[in-house]
């Protein structure tokens, strides 16, 4: 077992480190507190190849690895989260699904935009009524011969007001079940698809998060991805992968979050010393480092498995749900340590904490990847 990284990966890492704290640095606090959206950085994320990683190169992509993903997210993440969520959701959930399942028109027509960052993309499975319960889409794509006719709406989905294409999943033959939903490729501005307010966040807040709003939307035939019916598989594959993005982002966090308290207990004095010389405090710092290589650990193996063609849905929900509990942890602690300056923005950790939040809600909550692993646990033979 060889833990170190190749030379192109160490590359990838450093290179995303450097871009994240030139450009995404700066401005961080002020981007979260007015919630704008980093379009000059999301432009300059793709010129450098991050927007369409693991898309091979002949589609606009960068033609890397799982591995090499998450150790960029980690340094996008560790800096910004927000600008983490824009790239994964665009990498894992829109570029990857196009790239394994979409026709050789569909990558011409859209992945090639997308992959190169020349296009952002979205991603809509979750409703207003189906959240967790992925299964039950009231959004319905009637088949109408030449087009299916789209009605319903989408909630929470990242990137929304910046996207040029969206992967819409939505029920097609309702007596079927989840065998009878499909994807779709919707693009902006289609007659009938609009957008609903902007959400106000507690944390990413300077992702875009809107509701979408089909009234007979019509979406030609050959925008539908893979056969009749595949939509829930192709909804659920697609999100194996993007919980080692998310997992990835978590980390990031987590990371940022103590590096800073990690700082900050080397430079403040109490009780006439450092306070980082103060058990209470250096405690708190091993279990944060110890939990925080213990989810790194785990997300490297979700990466390789899915790089090995092996099963990944165990390692992936493995993966998310120990990052996210660990970033909401690690973050809440550096706040912990900060003392009175970890409740203020100068600080970084509030909204490092704020950002931690939301990696135990979307692309299955916490609870979604134990009902993940308990399924796959009771499978398990004991030998
Ligand atoms: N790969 C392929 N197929 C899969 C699969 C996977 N990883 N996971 C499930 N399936 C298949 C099952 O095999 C089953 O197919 P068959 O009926 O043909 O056997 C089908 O999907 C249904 O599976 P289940 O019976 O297990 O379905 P369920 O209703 O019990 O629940 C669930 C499954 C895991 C709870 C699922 O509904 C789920 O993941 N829910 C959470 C949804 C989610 O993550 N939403 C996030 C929205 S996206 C987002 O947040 C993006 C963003 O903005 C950042």
């Amino acid at each position: 077992m060889d833990f170190s990284l190749s030379e192109e990966h160490l590359m990838i890492q450093e290179a995303a480190r450097d871009f994240a704290r030139a450009e995404l640095l700066p401005d961080v606090i002020e981007r979260d507190k007015e919630a704008r959206f980093p379009d000059r950085q999301v432009k300059l994320m793709g010129e450098m190849g991050f927007m369409g990683m693991m898309v091979p190169q002949q589609y606009g992509g960068s033609g890397m690895d799982t591995l090499a993903y998450v150790l960029a997210m980690e340094e996008i993440a560790k800096v910004d989260a927000s600008a983490a969520v824009i790239m994964s959701v665009n990498n894992s959930l829109v570029t990857w699904g196009l790239d394994h399942f979409g026709t050789e028109e569909q990558k011409q027509k859209y992945l090639v935009p997308l992959a190169s960052g020349q296009k952002l993309g979205a991603f809509a499975l979750s409703e207003p009524e189906a959240g967790s319960d992925a299964t039950h889409q009231r959004t319905t794509a009637i088949d109408k011969g030449d087009y299916y006719l789209l009605n319903g709406v989408k909630n929470w989905i990242t990137n929304a007001g910046h996207a040029d294409i969206f992967l819409v999943i939505a029920q097609t033959h309702p007596e079927k079940g989840h065998h009878g939903i499909n994807a779709f490729i919707v693009e902006k501005g289609w007659e009938g698809f609009s957008l609903g307010p902007k959400e106000d966040k507690m944390g990413i807040r300077s992702s875009d998060t809107h509701s979408l709003i089909f009234q007979d939307v019509k979406v030609p035939k050959e925008n539908r991805i893979g056969e009749d019916g595949f939509g829930f598989k192709f909804a659920m594959k697609t999100l194996a992968g993007g919980r080692i993005g998310i997992a990835a982002q978590a980390l990031g966090i987590a990371q940022g979050a103590f590096e800073r308290a990690l700082q900050y207990a080397k430079e403040r004095e109490a009780f006439g010393k450092p306070i980082i010389h103060h058990q209470a405090i250096a405690f708190k710092l091993a279990d944060m480092k110890t939990r925080i290589d213990a989810a790194r650990h785990l997300i490297w193996k979700a990466a390789w498995d899915k790089d090995q063609g092996n099963d990944y849905n165990l390692s992936s929900a493995m993966a998310k749900y120990y990052a996210a509990e660990t970033a909401m942890w690690v973050t809440t602690q550096a706040v912990q340590i900060h003392g009175g300056y970890g409740y203020v923005r100068e600080y970084h950790v509030e909204r490092m904490m704020r950002d931690a939040k939301i990696t135990q809600i979307y692309e299955g909550t916490s609870e979604i990847q134990q009902i993940v692993i308990a399924r796959s646990i009771a499978k398990e033979k004991i030998r």
